[in-house]
């Protein structure tokens, strides 16, 4: 009954694959965020942590419910876009726990999106600021971790991506942008990492019912589609911190610069034969002419 429970992934139970490990937990703000479970997760598989967001999520958040739950963790406030900030994060990590084994970058934010800005019509200071919180961020955290000497030799980072990074979502806009630049920082850094052993990989995850999930538009949509055509039908924000404790663990040290699919199988499928049939049916009512293109798409 265990087994089959920790299959699913239902249970309290860990296997213990980050014992005597530390580690920081970047972007969780409340339960339903990746962030948020990543933390249990890895508590619950015997890690020590420390827990940060922006000052205002924390207002906003309930991050000190998560710390309790977290062998109260250290909550510490940073704008993961400022350099000073981040130093400041990693001394007080360093001094209250020595060298981390683990850094989790689950960050993503898009005034675009909120703000309901067509992609063609972006307003480009906040697209800087998208690619700033969404994937730059990244680099100067690994920056300000190596000049701090706050992360170990063999250490291991993930942080969250999606799809949008390789195909057009044109619901997701600028993040797809921001994704692929995540994607390639991790890359790019990744072979600098290894010099220290220290890997980097992104987890693209399937579309998970959160707060930066939600603000997007038609996310319910884009939801069920992707849970109808995904073989294995969507991965929770659970399931998604089982996988990633792997990659945090000892078990997967020479897996680096990769970008690990964690979504029931979606990226794999061109089509099923139940989308095919819900395609032509709705071709039919809309009585759409033989050949029509992407004219009859609606694109902002
Ligand atoms: N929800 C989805 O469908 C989905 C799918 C794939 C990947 N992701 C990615 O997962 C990650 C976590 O997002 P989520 O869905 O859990 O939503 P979320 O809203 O719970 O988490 C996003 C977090 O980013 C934090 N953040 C924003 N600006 C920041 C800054 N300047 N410094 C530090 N933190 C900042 C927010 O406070 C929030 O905690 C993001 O990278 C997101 O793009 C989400």
């Amino acid at each position: 009954m265990a087994d089959q429970q920790r299959a699913k992934g239902e249970t309290d139970m860990g296997y213990g694959l980050l014992k005597g490990k530390k580690g920081v937990v970047f972007g969780a703000l409340d339960e339903s965020s990746i962030g948020w479970q990543i933390a249990l997760a890895a508590y619950r598989e015997g890690a020590s942590l420390a827990l940060s967001n922006v000052a205002v999520a924390l207002r906003i958040g309930t991050l000190d419910d998560l710390a309790e739950a977290c062998g109260e963790a250290s909550v510490i406030p940073c704008d993961a876009t400022n350099m000073d900030e981040l130093k400041e994060l990693f001394t007080r990590v360093k001094e209250e726990m020595g060298e981390v084994d683990f850094i989790v970058h689950s960050i993503g934010m898009s005034q675009n999106i909120r703000k309901g800005k067509p992609y063609r019509q972006l307003n480009y200071d906040w697209y800087l600021r998208t690619l700033d919180v969404s994937a730059i961020s990244l680099h100067k955290m690994m920056t300000a971790a190596l000049e701090n000497k706050a992360i170990a030799d063999g250490a291991s980072i993930v942080a969250m991506s999606y799809i949008a990074a390789q195909r057009n979502y044109s619901t997701y806009s600028d993040m797809g942008d921001a994704k692929a630049l995540l994607e390639s920082i991790v890359r790019s850094y990744g072979s600098r990492l290894a010099t220290h052993g220290i890997r980097i990989n992104t987890v693209s995850q399937s579309p998970t019912q959160t707060r930066a999930g939600s603000g997007i538009d038609n996310f319910d949509k884009m939801f069920e589609f992707a849970d109808r055509t995904s073989p294995l039908g969507n991965a929770t924000a659970a399931e998604c911190a089982n996988y990633v404790v792997t990659l945090l663990s000892d078990l997967t040290r020479k897996v680096t610069m990769q970008n690990l699919y964690h979504d029931g199988g979606y990226s794999s499928i061109g089509t099923t034969l139940p989308m095919l049939r819900l395609f032509h049916e709705a071709l039919k009512d809309q009585e759409l002419v033989d050949g029509a293109g992407f004219d009859h798409l609606e694109m902002d």
